[in-house]
C-alpha cells in the first residue's frame, strides 16, 4: 500500500484528489525550516580508475560544457516589463484564463509577469536543492565515477543558482518564496534515507521535471536573453538526467523486487503530490489579485477534455519514459498514473523503444 504525502492537505475535487495549502501559518512554519536532519553515508572508493565509461564520458562532457553566468551572458539586454516574453495565451495559466474572459492586455501582461516571476523563483529554489544535493551524493555514492560526476554537478547547480537569482534580481525584481508543497517534497528527497533513493528523487524524477519545463520555455519565449539562459540551463539539466539514468540502470539490476517496488512507490508518490498541487500554490499568492478564485481555476481546469494531453505534456517530455525505461512503471502504478493525468496516450505501449535524454 502506498503512502499519499500530504494527506493532511487533501481535498477533493470531483474524482481528484487535490493537494491545498491555506494555513498561512503552516505555510510560514514551513519556509522557515532551515535546518533539516539528514541521513547521510559516506563511502570511499579506492579505485581510481574509471569502472563506468559512460558515467566517465558523461563527466568529460561537462567539463566541456562549462560556462560563465556572469560573463557569457549578455546581462545588458533589456527584458521589458511592458512587453510579451512570452505567447499571451497557452503557455502560462494566468493570462491565458484572463484573455479567455476577455480582460484587457496590460492586466495580461502583468498576470505573465507575476506569474512567470514565482515560476522562475520555484525553479531557483529547486536549484538550491539540487546543488545540496549533489554535495550529498558525492559523499555517499559508492564508485569514483559517480562522485566525479556529482561533483561537476554541484558546480552546474551553483551555476544555475546564480543565473537564475541574478535574472529574477536584475531583470524581474521580484523573488518569490518557495511553494509549500515544493518545500516538503524537496525535503524528502534531501532527507531521503539513502543515496539510491536520493539519485531516484533529484535526478531522475526532479531534473526530468526541470528538463521538461525549461524546454517549454525554450519553446514559448521570443525573448533572446531569456531564450540564452533557459537554454544553457537546459543542456546542463540533460546531462543530469543522464547521469540520474546511467546510475539507476545500475541500481535497479542490481536491487531485488522488493527494492524495485519501493522505487517505484517512492518515485509515484512523490509525482503524484507534486501533480495533485494542480497549481494551487501559485493561484493561492496571485490569483486574488486577478479576481481569480483558486479552486474554481482548478475545478474548471479538471472537467475540461484535453485536460488529460495539456497535463501530461511536461511529465511525458521526459520523466515517465525514463522511469518507464527503467522497469520503474510498471502495472502497480501505471493506471494510477493514467487516471491523474501523468500519462496519457499510448505512447507506453509494449515494444516501443522509449528514448534515453543525453
Ligand atoms: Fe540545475
Ligand atoms: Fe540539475
Amino acid at each position: 500500500m502506498r503512502n499519499k504525502i500530504l494527506s493532511d492537505q487533501r481535498k477533493v475535487f470531483g474524482d481528484f484528489e487535490v493537494v491545498d495549502f491555506v494555513d498561512d501559518a503552516a505555510v510560514a512554519a514551513l519556509r522557515g525550516r532551515l535546518d533539516v536532519d539528514v541521513p547521510l553515508d559516506l563511502h570511499w572508493s579506492w579505485e581510481y580508475g574509471s569502472e563506468v565509461e559512460e558515467l566517465r564520458n558523461l563527466y568529460e562532457r561537462g567539463k566541456k560544457g562549462q560556462w560563465n553566468a556572469e560573463a557569457d551572458i549578455d546581462w545588458s539586454l533589456p527584458f521589458p516589463r511592458e512587453e510579451w516574453f512570452m505567447p499571451q495565451s497557452g503557455a502560462l495559466l494566468l493570462p491565458s484564463i484572463l484573455t479567455a474572459m476577455g480582460v484587457d492586455e496590460e492586466t495580461c501582461r502583468e498576470a505573465a509577469w507575476d506569474e512567470f516571476a514565482h515560476l522562475i523563483s520555484q525553479l531557483l529554489h529547486g536549484e538550491q536543492a539540487a546543488m545540496q544535493l549533489c554535495g550529498q551524493l558525492t559523499n555517499a555514492c559508492p564508485l569514483m565515477d559517480q562522485k566525479f560526476y556529482a561533483g561537476s554537478q554541484v558546480i552546474d547547480e551553483v551555476r544555475h543558482v546564480e543565473v537564475l537569482s541574478k535574472f529574477l534580481q536584475r531583470k524581474m525584481g521580484t523573488l518569490h518564496p518557495i511553494d509549500p508543497t515544493l518545500k516538503i517534497l524537496l525535503d524528502m528527497l534531501l532527507e531521503a534515507p539513502t543515496w539510491k533513493l536520493k539519485t531516484l528523487g533529484m535526478q531522475t524524477l526532479f531534473e526530468g521535471m526541470a528538463v521538461g519545463i525549461f524546454d517549454s520555455i525554450a519553446k514559448a519565449t521570443t525573448h533572446p536573453l531569456l531564450r540564452d539562459i533557459i537554454r544553457r540551463v537546459q543542456i546542463d539539466e540533460s546531462r543530469h538526467a543522464a547521469f540520474g539514468i546511467l546510475s539507476m540502470r545500475q541500481v535497479v539490476r542490481q536491487s531485488s523486487t522488493e527494492e524495485i517496488q519501493e522505487m517505484e512507490d517512492f518515485a509515484f508518490s512523490i509525482l503524484e503530490a507534486l501533480n495533485a498541487n494542480q497549481q494551487l500554490d501559485m493561484l493561492r499568492l496571485l490569483g486574488p489579485k486577478y479576481g481569480l478564485d483558486p479552486e474554481n481555476v482548478v475545478q474548471s481546469t479538471l472537467s475540461m477534455p484535453e485536460w488529460p494531453a495539456l497535463n501530461s505534456e511536461i511529465f511525458m517530455h521526459t520523466v515517465m519514459p525514463n522511469l518507464m525505461r527503467l522497469g520503474l512503471i510498471t502495472e502497480r502504478t501505471e493506471a494510477d498514473y493514467r487516471r491523474m493525468g501523468m500519462i496519457h496516450g499510448d505512447r507506453f505501449e509494449s515494444g516501443h523503444e522509449l528514448p534515453i535524454v543525453n
